[in-house]
């Protein structure tokens, strides 16, 4: 089973906790129990997956956690509230929101709940294209009452957009046209969605419809499954274009694990011990912002404080100490969310 870590970003516009789009605790818990058990199949309504399709339904080995740590090891509630003002529109969202509480998107599903600026909007998603891959955009925009159980709600906005977020497609595929599919086998082709409540069958390109699959149009409580074929698919992408998500889990998850495992943060330094210059490789960076790097001695008095603006992934800064005394140092590097903790050996012939 892959776990994927999820922080939420509850956007909110200064309710109370618990009114308006200012959801309760309980609405996101709901949230990340309707996503486990609608990816594993376990959903109180998958006895309602007619016959013909119950050989295909299936467990996508995909499940989700609600983080326990943040990425510096920090206990972590995995969601957090924010008081934005009226949202206009969705270059808000995009460019304005995202940029200022994203966490890495390489490691975190972030999932945000907001009050749509156009109210027939239940949610979307980016599919793993290398154009969103690592940027800020990347994640979940779920409306605040389509998130988790509410009337005409069984959170399962979010269940399809995650779909989409691991590359899934809608079953009629990317035209209304019976000449293109999902391109998942095991998904009936079809010709557009279905709205509602449809009865079974509905037949259309000269098969039976699977019009409750949870990537079709349907209402929450009409939607049941996902097939195998496309439990795959998003596996597949978890391997690949997004694999880094899955490693995170042991560390993020779980609060009882290892400070060893917070090796998944540490960045490379050379050479350690130096005479002067240190080169500092920081990985995973995913903000714009400057890296603040900060060197104490053993005693935590802070001797240096540099900043770096950071221009491209996997980018080296150097850091000249050769006028401090020989010893040990610690550096703590910040770069938005992320912060690394190493130790520096400073041994100049002086
Ligand atoms: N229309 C949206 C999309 O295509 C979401 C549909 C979700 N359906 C639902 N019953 N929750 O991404
Ligand atoms: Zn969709
Ligand atoms: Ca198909």
């Amino acid at each position: 089973v892959i776990t994927i870590p999820v922080v939420i970003h509850i956007i909110h516009h200064g309710e109370s906790i618990g009114s308006g789009s200012n959801l309760s605790n309980e609405r996101i818990f709901e949230q990340i129990n309707t996503l486990n058990e609608d990816y594993s199949h376990t959903n109180d309504d998958a006895d309602q997956v007619p016959q013909l399709f119950r050989s295909v339904a299936g467990d996508t080995q995909i499940q989700f956690c609600l983080i326990q740590k943040d990425a510096n090891g920090n206990p972590h509630p995995g969601f957090i509230r924010y008081e934005y003002g009226t949202i206009p529109n969705f270059d808000y969202i995009e460019d304005v929101i995202k940029k200022e509480t994203s966490w890495n998107s390489r490691k975190f599903l972030n999932i945000w709940s907001v009050k749509m600026p156009e109210e027939h909007v239940l949610g979307y998603a980016y599919p793993p294209i290398p154009s969103i891959l690592n940027t800020t955009f990347d994640g979940v925009v779920i409306a605040h009452d389509k998130f988790g159980n509410q009337p005409g709600s069984k959170g399962r906005t979010a269940t399809h957009e995650i779909g989409h977020y691991l590359g899934l497609q809608h079953p009629w595929g990317s035209m209304e046209s019976c000449n293109n599919d999902d391109g998942v086998q095991d998904t009936p082709s079809c010709r557009s969605p279905y709205y509602g409540c449809p009865a079974f069958p509905q037949v259309s390109c000269g098969t039976t419809d699977m019009s409750m699959n949870f990537m079709d149009y349907v209402d929450d409580n009409c939607m049941h499954l996902f097939t195998k074929g496309q439990g795959e698919k998003m596996r597949n992408i978890l391997s690949n274009e997004r694999a880094a998500l899955a490693t995170g889990f042991e560390f993020i998850c779980n609060l009882t694990t290892s400070s060893s495992e917070r090796a998944i943060n540490q960045f490379s330094i050379t050479p350690n011990p130096s005479e002067d210059v240190f080169s500092i490789l920081i990985p995973e960076l995913n903000h714009t912002d400057d890296l603040q790097i900060e060197i104490f001695d053993i005693s935590g008095q802070r001797m240096e404080a540099r900043s770096f603006e950071i221009r491209h992934l996997g980018e080296t800064v150097q850091l000249s100490l050769g006028d401090m005394p020989n010893g040990t140092y610690i550096l703590k590097a910040r770069h938005g969310e992320e912060i690394f903790v190493n130790k520096l050996l400073l041994m100049s012939r002086h």
